[in-house]
C-alpha cells in the first residue's frame, strides 16, 4: 500500500507517460489532479503507441480504477474522442470515474484562448489552444460551469446560456470575433453530458477510501514545475498547479497520505511554447537532439525548442515539489555527442553567482548559464538494464545530476518503452 506522485521537473514532455504507465503495472488507482487536454502523455507498449491527453496513463491495465479529479478542466467533446478512439483499440472504460467538481471547457473558452493569443501578437504565451487558460478564469471567477452542471441538463441549459451570452459579448465587442450559436452549442454538450453522466463520481471520496482499504495509488501530474502558475516562468506558464502540492487540492485529499514524490527529468531540457530557457540551444546540437529525440510537441506538432541539462530548475523542482527521487529520461537520446554540458548556476549580468532560480523574469533576464563538461559517449545503451552496465562515463554523468540536483535518480529511461527503464 503507498500513495505516491509522478511529477514533471521541467517545462513537461520529460517522459511522464512512460513512468506512471510503469508504475501503474504496480498501483491500484492512477488519478488526474490538474490541467486538462494540453496534456501529451505517450505510453509506448510493445507495438502499440498511445498518446493520451486526459485519460490517466493507468487505462492500459484494465483492472486499475482511473480517476480525473476536481482540479482538472475536462473538454467533454476531446474525452470523449479519446475514448472512442481507445475503444476501438479494445481499452476499457468500466474503472473510469470523474468527479462533478471538475470545471469544463466550452467553445467559448477555446475560442477566447485563440483570440486573446492573437490580441499578445509577439507577446502571445505560444498556448496549446485547448481553452485552458480562459475556463481556469472562469474557475476562479467562479462564473465556470462543472461537470455536475453538464450532466443536468435543466442547470446546463441556464448556466450555458447566461454564460454564453457574456462570452459571445466579449468575442464579439471586445475582440471583433464570431458569436457562437448558443442553441447549438448547448444542444450538442447537453448530448456530451448524456454520454458522460456514468463517468461521474466523488473522487475524493473514492481514493480517502482506496487508501484506507490498503491500495496502491499513483498520482500522474500533467505538464510541470516550471510550467505552475505561482512557481514557473510566469506569465509562460498555464494555468493550474502542476506541483506535488496540486495533486492534494485537485484530488480532494490531505497531504499526509502522501508516501513519495516522483520527480521526471529529460538528461538535457525541452520547451514548447514561449519563454524564457536558459540553456537553449540554437546551433547544431540543438537539432541533434531535436531529431534524435523526436521532440516535436505530442498535442500541437510544434518542434520543441532543446536545451543542455539545468540543475538550477530541476534543484528548484526539488525544492517546491518536496521531491523523495528523480527519475532521468531520455539518457539513450544524448549518445553520438561529443561533450555533454550541464548548467550548475547562473551568471547575473553584475557578474553575481545564484544557485537558485529567480523568482521573476525580470530576475532571470541577461542570466548567462554557467555551465560544466562531461565527455560524451558513443554506445548505444536503449539495450542496458543494469545500472552497472552502463558506460563509465553514463554513470559519472548521472551521478553529477544526483549531486547538483541534491536529490536520488532512482531511475532512468534508455527508450521510450515500459521496459526500457533502469531501476537502481
Ligand atoms: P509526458 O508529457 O511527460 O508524458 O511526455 P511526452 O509523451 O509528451 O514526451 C516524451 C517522449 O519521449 C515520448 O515520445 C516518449 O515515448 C519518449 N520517451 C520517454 N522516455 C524515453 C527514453 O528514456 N528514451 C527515449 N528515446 N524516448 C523516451
Ligand atoms: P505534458 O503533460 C509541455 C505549455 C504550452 C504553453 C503553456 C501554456 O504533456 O507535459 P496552455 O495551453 O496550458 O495554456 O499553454 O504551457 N504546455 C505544455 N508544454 N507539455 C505539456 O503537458 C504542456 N501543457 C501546456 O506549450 O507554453
Ligand atoms: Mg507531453
Amino acid at each position: 500500500m503507498s500513495a505516491n506522485i509522478v511529477i514533471g521537473t521541467q517545462w513537461g514532455d520529460e517522459g511522464k507517460g512512460k513512468i506512471i504507465d510503469l508504475l501503474a503495472s504496480r498501483a491500484d488507482v492512477v488519478v488526474r489532479a490538474q490541467g486538462g487536454n494540453n496534456a501529451g502523455h505517450t505510453v509506448a507498449s510493445g507495438s502499440e503507441t498511445y498518446k493520451l491527453h486526459l485519460i490517466p496513463s493507468g487505462i492500459l491495465y484494465k483492472d486499475t480504477l482511473c480517476l480525473i479529479g476536481a482540479g482538472v478542466v475536462m473538454d467533454p467533446k476531446d474525452i470523449l474522442g479519446e475514448i472512442s478512439e481507445l475503444s476501438k483499440r479494445g481499452l476499457s472504460f468500466d474503472n473510469l470515474k470523474i468527479d462533478p467538481r471538475a470545471h469544463i471547457i466550452m467553445p467559448w473558452h477555446i475560442a477566447l484562448d485563440g483570440l486573446s493569443e492573437k490580441f499578445r501578437g509577439n507577446k502571445d504565451i505560444g498556448t496549446t489552444h485547448r481553452g485552458i487558460g480562459p475556463t481556469y478564469m472562469d474557475k476562479y471567477e467562479r462564473s465556470g460551469l462543472r461537470f455536475f452542471d453538464l450532466v443536468n441538463p435543466e442547470i446546463f441549459r441556464e448556466k450555458a446560456r447566461s454564460a454564453g451570452e457574456l462570452k459571445n459579448a466579449i468575442i464579439t465587442k471586445v475582440f471583433g470575433g464570431e458569436a457562437l450559436d448558443l442553441d447549438a452549442v448547448i444542444e450538442e454538450y447537453t448530448e456530451y453530458g448524456r454520454q458522460l453522466k456514468k463517468y461521474m463520481a466523488d473522487v475524493s471520496v473514492l481514493t480517502y477510501e482506496a487508501n484506507k482499504a490498503g491500495k496502491t495509488i499513483l498520482f500522474e501530474g500533467a505538464q510541470a514545475t516550471l510550467l505552475d502558475i505561482d512557481f514557473g516562468t510566469y506569465p509562460y506558464v498555464t494555468s493550474s498547479h502542476p506541483l506535488s502540492a496540486g495533486v492534494c487540492t485537485g484530488t480532494g485529499v490531505g497531504p499526509l497520505m502522501i508516501d513519495a514524490v516522483y520527480g521526471v527529468a529529460k538528461a538535457y531540457t525541452t520547451r514548447v511554447g514561449k519563454g524564457p530557457f536558459p540553456t537553449e540551444l540554437f546551433d547544431e546540437t540543438g537539432d541533434y537532439i531535436r531529431d534524435k529525440g523526436h521532440e516535436f510537441g505530442t498535442i500541437t506538432g510544434r518542434p520543441r525548442r532543446t536545451g543542455w541539462f539545468d540543475s538550477v530548475i530541476v534543484r528548484h523542482a526539488v525544492r517546491v515539489n518536496g521531491l523523495s527521487a528523480l527519475c532521468i529520461n531520455k539518457l539513450d537520446t544524448l549518445a553520438g555527442l561529443d561533450t555533454l554540458k550541464v548548467c550548475v548556476a547562473y551568471k547575473k549580468p553584475d557578474g553575481t553567482i545564484i544557485r537558485d532560480f529567480p523568482p521573476t523574469l525580470e530576475g532571470l533576464e541577461g542570466c548567462e548559464p554557467v555551465y560544466e563538461e562531461h565527455p560524451g559517449f558513443k554506445d548505444d545503451i536503449s539495450g542496458v538494464r543494469r545500472f552497472e552496465d552502463l558506460p563509465a562515463v553514463c554513470r559519472e554523468y548521472i551521478s553529477r545530476l544526483e549531486e547538483l540536483c541534491e536529490c536520488s535518480i532512482k531511475m532512468v529511461g534508455v527508450g521510450p518503452e515500459r521496459t526500457q527503464i533502469i531501476e537502481r
